[in-house]
């Protein structure tokens, strides 16, 4: 564990679920809201309550949105007015793939095999606009997607996007975003990358990436609950692109109630449509402050591999499979040879109160500064004992 005692019993489950020999590691699909996001998220409701209205005249909501705008910023080393306050990551890949324009021979959307679902499905809605969906093989072992291969996809298709998880959910494979960013450039393809896996568990700083548009969550490793989303845009984006997807608040000047077309300025509140989900921003901005500003997260990011590592080195001594790869995310993917399997070591585990998750017929551990070795060492005693009877 990394932080204060303070800091650390904010934090419940982990803390309960220690307290009877297990361990919460599944901060990779689902972290743990702290008690002071909670107050955040209470307050910001409470300051409605009692002020109404003047929660937009007296600053107390865009006071919300500036926080959170701010902490995001500070992770990626943005300036705030790169980012975007969305609901999810299915929102946001939404709002940049309606920026684009879908024809003549500029159609494709390129995507990997390894995409999550909601990638798959956005893409393909976009059909009706005119898109052409081309999804690069995974290898047969759906381990990793050889980044050649990617390269040259992107460079035979010139696609209008490519739409790239920084990590594989479904085994931790980390892309070589930097060799994407840069074919993308050589074709002049917008590089959107989903980092729903990745952020607030590595260090992202969105000019490394090379991307031009970021997505990030709060409900996985960034212990910020539903509603906590972001898009955060490059300049050049911001500068080329206008939404589709608009409302009163993509207007330059919001308030000014301005009728007819929407007139975009060059933040990337251009993307924000409606009134966003402000308490939900309360809470992932407190959540963000913790990760980010408070433990910081390299500090984070490191603790994170020194468990990964434990737990890589625990799971092969018991004869376990974990995924080897050539860069991976903050979890390790466990191959257990079918689905039924793979779900019957994850109820066996739950029952000694050791919470992970599986996908397919692998088991995902995702371990977080709330953790230490001791969580490590009981999921691999335990999963030694399972593997043997299940
Ligand atoms: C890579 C990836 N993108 C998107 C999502 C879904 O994001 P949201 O529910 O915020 O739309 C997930 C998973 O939960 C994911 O793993």
């Amino acid at each position: 564990m990394i932080g204060s005692v303070a800091l650390l019993e904010q934090f419940e489950a982990p803390a309960r679920l220690r307290a009877l020999g297990g361990a919460y590691l599944a901060s990779n699909t689902m972290g743990i809201i702290p008690a002071s996001a909670i107050d955040a998220e209470l307050e910001c409701l409470r300051l409605q309550a009692r002020h109404g209205i003047e929660v937009w005249d007296n600053g107390a909501w865009m006071g919300v949105l500036e926080r959170y705008a701010a902490v995001i910023a500070r992770y990626l080393e943005v300036s705030p007015t790169q980012v975007c306050p969305v609901t999810n990551i299915t929102d946001g890949l939404w709002r940049v793939f309606g920026c684009l324009e879908y024809r003549g021979d500029r159609r494709t959307i390129l995507q990997t095999a390894m995409e999550f679902t909601t990638q798959e499905y956005a893409a393909f809605g976009f059909e009706r606009f005119g898109a052409e969906v081309v999804i690069v093989p995974s290898d047969p072992a759906h381990h990793t997607v050889p980044t050649d291969r990617l390269l040259d996809a992107i460079r035979h298709h010139r696609p209008v996007v490519v739409n790239l998880s920084h990590a594989a959910f479904e085994s931790g494979y980390l892309h070589d975003v930097q060799a994407v960013a840069a074919a993308c450039r050589e074709v002049d393809s917008v590089f959107c990358l989903d980092a729903a896996q990745t952020g607030f568990v590595l260090p992202i700083h969105l000019q490394q990436t090379g991307a031009d548009v970021v997505l990030l969550q709060q409900h996985k490793w960034g212990c910020g609950g539903t509603g906590a989303a972001c898009v955060v845009a490059h300049p050049r984006f911001l500068e080329r692109y206008e939404p589709a997807l608009v409302g009163w608040m993509s207007h330059a000047e919001t308030f000014a109630f301005e009728r007819g077309r929407a007139r975009f300025g060059q933040s990337a509140w251009r993307l924000l449509g409606g009134t966003p989900d402000v308490p939900a921003k309360a809470r992932a901005a407190a959540a963000a402050g913790l990760i980010v500003d408070t433990l910081g997260i390299d500090r984070v990011f490191e603790h994170n591999q020194a468990l990964v590592g434990a737990l890589l080195e625990g799971l092969t001594e018991k004869g376990l499979r974990p995924i080897a790869l050539p860069r991976r995310a903050g979890f390790v993917a466990i191959e257990c040879g079918s689905a039924d399997r793979a779900r019957a070591l994850e109820h066996g585990l739950r029952a000694r109160h050791l919470v992970i998750d599986s996908r397919g017929s692998r088991l995902r551990v995702g371990p977080t500064f709330y953790n230490d070795r001791g969580d490590i060492e009981r999921l691999v005693a335990a999963l030694g004992e399972l593997n043997r009877s299940v």
